[in-house]
């Protein structure tokens, strides 16, 4: 059994895509990933098929009832979850998200992944970010990157940071973003290089149903 916790270095560069391809590398490969995603904002329940998690219970192949197993705090603004769950008056209990994250990963076969929010240091309540979930939870991690100018310094910056927090990074997944006007494997060199001993894989920009790229194989091999 094995858990990884996924995060990145902010939103929206690919954590739900990167996940969405092990799972189904996974299941070409006659395994078993699963997923959950404790805390989404910008979430609206009309719209469930292009949300995280409703996007996660696809690739599972799980039905829509399952919703509250995978992801417990939903809130509609899309803002940080912080900034989110004030605006409903419902803030999020950080010791409940832990104790839900870890009854994930206790008795889970195969691979569970649990998708953080936002990037590691975006605040979950008045006290605690990413980075305090990360470390209560000590899982290895995966930190997914973009492709975009301007990436390198942020993943960077994130690395250190990880790393002040004694957090094991298993790779680094440089997402390639839309439009990017530096080359993908250029990218992924310049980080490795100042990235120690962590991996760095580059995953080219697909086409939504493409079969499983085999980067995915590479990364699930660290795992
Ligand atoms: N390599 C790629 N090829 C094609 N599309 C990609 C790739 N990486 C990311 N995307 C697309 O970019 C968009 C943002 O990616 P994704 O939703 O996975 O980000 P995220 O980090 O999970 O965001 P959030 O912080 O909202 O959870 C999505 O439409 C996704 O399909
Ligand atoms: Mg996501």
């Amino acid at each position: 059994m094995t858990a990884i916790f996924v995060t990145a270095t902010g939103t929206d560069v690919g954590k739900t895509f990167v996940t969405v391809g092990l799972i189904r590398y996974l299941c070409t490969a006659g395994r078993a990933g699963d997923a959950i995603k404790p805390v989404v904002s910008g979430f609206d329940p009309q719209d469930l098929a292009s949300s995280d998690p409703g996007i996660l219970l696809d690739a599972l192949g799980r039905p829509a009832a399952d919703l509250d197993r995978i992801s417990r705090w939903r809130f509609a603004a899309p803002l940080s979850p912080a900034m989110a769950a004030r605006r409903e008056g419902r803030p999020i209990d950080f010791n409940a998200l832990i104790d839900f994250s870890r009854r994930a990963v206790v008795g889970h076969r195969d691979i569970m992944f649990i998708e953080g929010v936002g990037g590691i240091m975006v605040p979950i309540d008045d006290t605690h970010t990413v980075l305090d979930w990360m470390s209560a939870m000590r899982l290895p991690l995966l930190l997914i990157a973009g492709s975009y100018v301007g990436t390198m310094s942020h993943t960077l910056t994130a690395l250190q940071v990880l790393a002040r927090r004694n957090l094991e990074v298993a790779a680094v997944v440089v997402s390639e973003s839309a439009d990017s006007a530096a080359p993908l494997e250029e990218t992924v060199a310049t980080i490795a290089r100042f990235a120690d001993a962590i991996e760095v894989i580059g995953i080219p920009r697909l086409p939504r149903d493409a079969s499983p790229h085999p980067a995915f194989g590479r990364i699930v091999a660290l795992l």
